[in-house]
């Protein structure tokens, strides 16, 4: 009888031991009220709108988010800020265009500053708000001193502090042209490849320290996966709400794929790729379901529309073509104004809160994430400058249909000044003062052209804008006066806005480096020893 009841007893202490194990894989975050909701925001860079087989029939290679559309909304007028990355994040990350934030081009290896340091990142609003906040993946907002994400709202950081070429690595991928590996003897080092940064090699950060470099880009989605999956466990742990950016290096060149291409299935590398990416994207998706889907709201979308000169290593604009500029030559993708250049994927996923399998047609922006975030999370918006975004959580919860009137698109590298606005979005019109085409793959550039009255487009029944209105039509002559009043009442508001001026100087001394007595800044030869940044 007593041997019975001690049996039973400890029957019943290995069962609690082995449930306890069981949930300590779980997060506590799950038993916590959602008094205040996580955030993801995961950010594809150059993945067009087509790219999302939820978007695009012909694109089969997003299983993931395919269903993440069918289980939550998914926007199909929805923008980036600009049509080139580091302006495109700054936006992002302060809700605002960069005439008002200062970043209206990308920042370099050896750029001394980054985003204003005065511009205040959703990162520290919502740290200021109980947030543990944690940036995985590719930055590009300023590396050296304190434009360093840790510096800038976030708790933790593991990433690459730019583009994944804008450093040589020892996997160099797939690229057009194709990029050698680091030189490993200084004269090497001095004989660059076409069009490929070699001095400094790519390094890998961990907060502030160097952890690698070069890079090993063949394993880099596994780690940024296993720190995301990490991140959240620790953050639902602790039992504090969490924001996390995973700024993923898919589908920018060079393409980096685990698998190595054998056998005949392999689909290529831009498909691998974007299928590697969209694998990474369901693994984000369902750690953050084991730890209360109910709390999490997770936002995928991307900073920019493809890059057309990489050939068949770039994403697909859908039906977004850009017409009436490719008959002109150059590409109507990345660094335009035009629709393949910032209409990008954008899936919003929240069970329970968010409709499933909506699709909605609110003409939306990147700007819109900062202040939906943070009047989520009941926090305030910070003071004394003005927004291009506005809260949205209306749209997201099917409460209203009704998105901006306007969006104002900038100058992003392939006409005009940088940063300036000379193209608008008002209702379905597309109005264009500057127009020009990026560098396309047959290497053709659109020369720029200046329009005065605007070449306006209605998308409603040209999405490809391949046909201006005729300026003498009923249609131009209406629509006109509300366009010249939209870009006039814009430019005002930004005459009497606190505007911000990035640094873009460049010092030599600037470049993360590892080790200045090797080549390329190579941590030591075997790549083990991290070196912390000064
Ligand atoms: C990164 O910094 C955060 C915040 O200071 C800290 O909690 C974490 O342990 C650091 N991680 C590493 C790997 O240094
Ligand atoms: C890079 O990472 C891959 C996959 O993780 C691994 O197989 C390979 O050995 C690594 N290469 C180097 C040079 O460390
Ligand atoms: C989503 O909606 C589409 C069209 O409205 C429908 O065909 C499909 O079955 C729905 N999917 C789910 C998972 O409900
Ligand atoms: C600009 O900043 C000043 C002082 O910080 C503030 O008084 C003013 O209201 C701000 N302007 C706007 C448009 O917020
Ligand atoms: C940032 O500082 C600059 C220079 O003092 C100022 O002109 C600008 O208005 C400030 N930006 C904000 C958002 O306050």
């Amino acid at each position: 009888m007593e041997i019975l009841f001690l049996k039973t007893l400890l029957l019943l202490a290995g069962c609690l031991a082995g449930l306890f194990y069981y949930l300590s894989d779980l997060c506590v975050g799950e038993k916590r009220t959602a008094e205040k909701p996580n955030f993801i925001v995961i950010l594809a860079d150059d993945m067009g709108w087509g790219d999302l087989g939820a978007n695009w029939a012909e694109t089969k290679d997003t299983p993931n988010l395919d269903r993440m559309a069918s289980e939550g909304m998914r926007f199909v007028d929805f923008h980036s800020a600009a049509s080139t990355c580091s302006p495109s994040r700054a936006s992002l990350l302060t809700g605002r265009l960069g005439i008002r934030n200062g970043v209206t081009h990308n920042f370099a290896v050896t750029s001394v500053g980054g985003l204003p340091l005065n511009e205040t990142t959703l990162a520290e609003v919502l740290k200021d708000a109980g947030y543990i906040t944690g940036v995985i993946g590719k930055w590009h907002l300023g590396h050296s001193g304190l434009y360093h994400p840790n510096f800038r709202g976030f708790d933790y950081y593991f990433g690459i502090p730019y583009s994944h070429d804008m450093g040589c690595t020892d996997t160099p991928g797939y690229n057009l042209p194709p990029c050698p590996a680091c030189p490993r003897h200084s004269a090497a080092a001095s004989s660059p490849g076409r069009d490929c940064y070699t001095k400094v090699a790519l390094p890998l950060f961990e907060n502030g320290t160097i952890v690698q470099q070069p890079v090993n880009l063949t394993g880099l989605a596994a780690e940024y996966a296993e720190k995301a999956t990490q991140f959240i466990q620790r953050a639902s742990d602790s039992g504090r709400p969490f924001f996390l950016y995973l700024a993923l290096a898919h589908v920018h060149v060079p393409l980096v794929v685990a698998q190595p291409p054998s056998g005949s299935s392999f689909p290529g590398p831009y498909r691998a790729s974007l299928r590697e990416m969209d694998a990474l994207v369901g693994q984000i998706k369902d750690k953050a379901a084991s730890c209360g889907a109910e709390n999490t709201f997770l936002w995928f979308t991307g900073d920019n529309g493809p890059w057309a000169q990489k050939c068949e290593l770039a994403g697909s604009v859908g039906p977004f073509s850009g017409a009436w500029q490719r008959q002109r030559g150059g590409s109507a993708a990345k660094q335009t104004t035009w629709e393949g250049g910032h209409r990008i994927p954008a899936l919003a996923y929240w069970p329970g809160r968010i409709p499933a399998n909506v699709t909605s047609a609110a003409l939306l922006s990147a700007t819109d994430i900062f202040p939906t975030l943070v009047s989520l999370a009941k926090a305030s918006l910070p003071p004394h400058r003005r927004f291009d975004g506005s809260d949205v959580s209306e749209v997201l919860f099917g409460q209203s249909h009704q998105g901006h009137k306007t969006l104002f698109h900038p100058n992003s590298g392939a006409a005009g000044k940088d940063g300036e606005i000379k193209a608008l979005r008002l209702a379905q019109y597309k109005a264009f003062y500057t127009t020009g085409g990026a560098k396309a793959c047959d290497g053709s550039i659109g020369l720029e052209e200046h329009h005065q009255p605007p070449l306006v487009f209605n998308l409603a029944r040209d999405v490809q804008e391949q046909v201006p209105l005729d300026v003498r039509a009923g249609e131009y002559q209406a629509v006109l006066p509300a366009i010249t009043r939209a870009l006039a009442d814009f430019l005002q508001d930004i005459a009497t806005d606190n505007v911000s001026m990035a640094d873009y100087s460049q010092d030599p001394a600037a470049r993360p480096c590892c080790n200045p007595q090797l080549p390329v800044c190579r941590c030591q030869a075997c790549g083990s020893s991290p070196a912390a940044m000064d």
